[in-house]
């Protein structure tokens, strides 16, 4: 019997996050009727989405031709054939009449001179098939698209009288015995409380863990706490190998300059002063796909071609756009360079280094939204309970790269998706049956162990070497030795969390301490998860590029990876095969070629 007094709720359904994908499963369930609750660590408008600034992509054809066949070719290609077919199909497909959604929702898009959402090129989006010039298909509020959706998203789920649990940290899944999902524990940070949401239906919308990594665009928050929840519910999570680099965060402080400041004409330059993208990718240049590029800079900086004193970091040229332009397209950007490089943008160049900016996996689901795992030789079983949306989900849309602006797509599309099947699950207001307790009490184990932690290693020299070493070790460019040196450095790491973290401050109210303990427990599993994995596919695909072998490999490594956190140190490793086929015969099924652009 624990010491801890428990609040206890009945919903008919619970989203934990509220970002875009957690505020749209919200309000799609909020607009069925069904008993919703989310619950979110940060309130809802400063979750990690508001961030989002380059914009979301849908084949509208505003500003030249395009097809939504066309949006399932780049993506599937820029995906390195991981993504799965079916998903693509249904996202790419949903991508316009989403947009549209958005639009009467009351998001402030940018707008084309007769009124139309303005949209930009971005990277790896063309035309034709790929036999075209570039796709202008990426909608845009200017370069602050993801704040524009954010608020509102919120707006509308507060009409449609969601119930929100704001700066609530949840803590674990609640699990019967058959492995069905009925519930989260979570804790209310500003009262201290602890509350027990009992939901026939759980949609994690937790986000990535960018922060298991240094440099890093994503927001501190970004911890991936529901991945961790899967992990300790004893289920997978797949392709964690695939962290995406986004070329251009800011030198030093990482933070994001969007892929659109590309889009409206920017370019990198070496310390040559070479535009060195028309050696890497000749048809699309600086608009290759986000991999490419991070490479291509990454080779740059390494054959010492880099610029600055450390010649360590690319230019970013957007002077000769002029300030009309920045100003109405990247005011936001325009504004992050004076702030974090010193620069003024319409003047001089904007120093950049590639910087950890997604995850490509997460909770495998299938594209209802529903969490699977591998069960009796069945890669699709289902999960019943549980969902997930958004970055925290592997659909897998993205494969191994993420195609830019195909993320605040999946946010909208999955997180409508999982409502919609949501509603035919799951009658409101069918009661809820007694469940064991086992879970819950694992999870207060864990609080009260964390909470009591009487080690000598403050949360944030533990966090500093687990985010030195996967950026050491597990970066742009991987191979063998670096990465088997890096498993055993993160071990040490994880030891010296086990038996000598110590937290300072015992109280649950605002106890932050303990928060950034929780957090760094749930980075430190997907930390080792990623690196085990990336050690593991002995090939080059997508962003996952290993020095030591160059070539994708698909005869033996076409498939995902799942794997299981089994011990402290222990990562159990097994696959799911790739879902070549589309969903019907709207699109031909694309296959694998070599990746050129
Ligand atoms: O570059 C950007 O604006 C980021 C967009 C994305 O990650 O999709």
């Amino acid at each position: 019997m624990s010491a801890y007094e428990i609040v206890h709720h009945e919903y008919d359904a619970v989203v934990v996050g509220a970002g875009g994908a957690g505020l749209r499963a919200t309000l799609g369930l909020a607009e069925t009727g069904l008993k919703t609750a989310n619950i979110t660590k940060v309130f809802p408008t400063r979750s990690h989405t508001v961030a989002a600034q380059g914009g979301i992509s849908a084949a509208l054809a505003n500003m030249g031709r395009d097809d939504w066949r066309w949006h399932f070719y780049d993506t599937v290609k820029g995906s390195d054939w991981l993504g799965d077919q079916d998903a693509i199909q249904y996202m790419t497909r949903e991508a316009i009449p989403a947009i549209i959604e958005l639009e009467h929702y009351g998001v402030p898009f940018s707008r084309t001179p007769e009124g139309k959402i303005y949209q930009r090129p971005f990277g790896g989006m063309t035309t034709e098939f790929g036999k075209g010039p570039p796709a202008q298909r990426t909608c845009a509020a200017a370069d602050r698209t993801g704040h524009a959706m954010l608020h509102t998203l919120y707006q509308q789920s507060l009409k449609c009288k969601a119930q929100f649990f704001i700066e609530y940290f949840a803590l674990d899944l609640l699990m019967d015995e058959d492995g069905s999902c009925k519930g989260v524990l979570a804790w209310d940070l500003a009262t201290g409380q602890l509350h027990r949401f009992r939901a026939h239906m759980v949609i994690l919308a937790t986000g990535g863990y960018g922060r298991a990594f240094f440099s890093a665009t994503s927001a501190h928050t970004c911890t991936g706490d529901g991945n961790a929840m899967v992990l300790r519910a004893g289920l997978p999570l797949q392709d964690l190998e695939f962290v995406q680099f986004h070329p251009t965060g800011i030198y030093g402080s990482g933070c994001l300059i969007t892929e659109g400041a590309r889009g409206e004409g920017g370019y990198l330059t070496n310390a040559k002063g070479e535009r060195f993208m028309e050696r890497y990718a000749p048809s699309v240049k600086d608009l290759a796909p986000r991999d490419m590029v991070s490479r291509a800079m990454s080779t740059e900086i390494r054959e010492g071609r880099g610029v600055g004193s450390e010649k360590d970091h690319i230019h970013l040229h957007l002077e000769h756009l002029g300030p009309d332009v920045l100003h109405k397209r990247l005011p936001g950007i325009t504004e992050s360079a004076k702030i974090f490089a010193g620069v003024d943008a319409t003047k001089e160049p904007i120093p950049v280094v590639p910087t950890v900016h997604y995850n490509m996996g997460g909770i495998p689901t299938l594209y209802t939204g529903e969490a699977v795992t591998l069960k009796n030789g069945n890669p699709d079983a289902v999960v019943p309970g549980l969902m997930a949306v958004g970055e925290a989900a592997c659909v897998s849309v993205h494969g191994a790269n993420r195609l830019g602006s195909n993320s605040l797509l999946d946010l909208v599309v999955f997180g409508r998706a999982a409502a919609l099947r949501t509603a035919e699950l799951i009658k409101p207001a069918t009661p809820h049956k007694k469940i064991p307790g086992a879970s819950e009490e694992q999870s207060l184990a864990r609080l009260d162990r964390l909470r009591n932690a009487k080690g000598k290693a403050p949360t944030a020299t533990i966090r500093l070497a687990m985010q030195k070493t996967m950026q050491k070790h597990c970066a742009v460019f991987r191979d063998g030795p670096l990465m088997q040196e890096g498993i055993q450095e993160l071990k040490g790491v994880i030891d010296e969390f086990t038996n000598d973290l110590g937290v300072t401050d015992r109280s649950l109210v605002w106890n932050s301490d303990l928060v950034e303990s929780l957090e760094l427990d749930n980075l430190l599993g997907q930390a080792l998860i990623t690196i085990v994995c990336a050690e593991n596919r002995k090939e080059s695909r997508g962003a996952h590029a290993r020095d030591d072998i160059k070539d994708r490999d698909d005869r033996n490594w076409l498939k995902h990876t799942i794997a299981w956190r089994t011990g402290a140190k222990d990562v159990k490793i097994d696959f799911r095969p790739v879902h070549m086929n589309p969903l019907d015969a709207e699109v031909d099924h694309i296959p694998p070629v070599a990746r050129k652009y």
